[in-house]
């Protein structure tokens, strides 16, 4: 987790060579096999880099995000009652991660370290089931062995001087979260985010990194949650892309937006909005909480709901798929699709 300071001079917002050494080891770990940290550069793994962005950025198609810690996957598993034991998680993976034709919706998966090393009860390893259903394995931060991306991730906030909750993601993705905690509208968000977009791209171009081959993660731009007023999803898409356009090159190839603890039709309207016409990035989803939510509420934790909570992921990746291609319609949506996330202070 890092913090940056918004009225700093540029050289210290993002911690100076410590990050960026960090980064450069993500960036060039992430084609399957452990090199030197070096500068940012992707050299011989350029083109591998670049296509693997090109494929998860892929028409109607967006990230399932796994990649939440123990204790937060705890979290999860409390919510319906369960322990956090290995053996919970793995089972909760399992349901995610096996459920048939998730490859049609979904182009990568970001898993946690624990869940990269797990198999399912009969021995298959879950990066192979997701090859198998053309979805590119990733991992966040630098454990890159096995997988075709990695994630990178701090929080920033909209308070102060200070911002939120950011997370950036370089598997070949750069993904910072602004939070939505605060009661600050929407225009003070938009100043943020765009303040720490030019930073990062300012880091991003002095360290020669292939925009071709990173996707942004970042947050969308919404008012506050305490903010008195809620923002329709045209005047989200219309901030939140004014925002991007400013500070995003059309050489990145995509957008994959977090869902930041909106409630999953929210998140699925949201990015809908935003691809009611053309943009020069690939703009779609790498939503955690927004794809998890219904499918946890289903499972209960009961081996009998296994084939039924994995539908109710199908219906949430197709909704986002749909959002991507702009033609989501809330129609028929269920109650607990409607419901907000948003916890004050949230990590992962
Ligand atoms: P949420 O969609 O729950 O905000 O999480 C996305 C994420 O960034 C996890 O890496």
């Amino acid at each position: 987790m890092a913090s940056l300071k918004l009225g700093a001079p540029s050289s210290q917002w993002i911690a100076g060579d410590r990050s960026l050494d960090r980064r450069s080891r993500i960036l060039t770990a992430a084609p399957r096999r452990r090199v030197a940290v070096g500068p940012i550069r992707a050299g011989s793994y350029t083109d591998e880099l670049v296509l693997t962005a090109k494929v998860i950025a892929s028409p109607g198609r967006g990230i399932l995000a796994i990649d939440e810690s123990n204790a937060t996957c705890g979290k999860r598993l409390a919510s319906i009652g369960l322990d956090n034991t290995e053996a919970n998680r793995q089972a909760y993976r399992q349901l995610l991660l096996t459920t048939p034709g998730l490859g049609e919706y979904i182009s990568g998966a970001i898993l946690f370290e624990e869940t990269l090393y797990q198999s399912t009860t009969d021995g298959k390893k879950f990066v192979d089931c997701l090859r198998q259903e053309k979805v590119m394995p990733g991992i966040k931060v630098d454990k890159a062995d096995s997988c075709q991306h990695s994630l990178w991730s701090f929080c920033l906030g909209c308070k102060g001087s200070c911002m939120g909750s950011c997370s950036v993601c370089f598997h070949c993705s750069v993904e910072p979260e602004i939070l939505l905690d605060g009661d600050h509208p929407i225009e003070r968000t938009l100043e943020v985010a765009e303040k720490v977009w030019a930073e990062v791209f300012y880091y991003l171009a002095e360290n020669n990194v292939v925009f071709e081959g990173i996707l942004l993660k970042p947050s969308m731009v919404t008012p506050g949650a305490e903010h008195k007023e809620k923002a329709s999803p045209e005047m989200i898409a219309k901030y939140t892309l004014k925002m991007l356009n400013r500070r995003v090159p059309p050489a990145v190839p995509g957008i994959m937006f977090l869902s930041g603890g909106q409630s999953e039709m929210e998140a699925t309207l949201n990015l809908n909005a935003m691809n009611q016409a053309p943009n020069p990035w690939h703009v779609s989803f790498s939503y955690a909480r927004a794809l998890q939510n219904t499918v946890l509420k289903t499972w209960q934790g009961r081996p009998e709901n296994v084939v039924v909570a994995q539908k109710a992921l199908l219906v949430r990746a197709k909704a986002n798929s749909l959002a991507q291609l702009g033609h989501y319609s809330a129609k028929g949506e269920s109650q607990e699709a409607k419901t907000g996330m948003f916890q004050k202070g949230y990590t992962y």
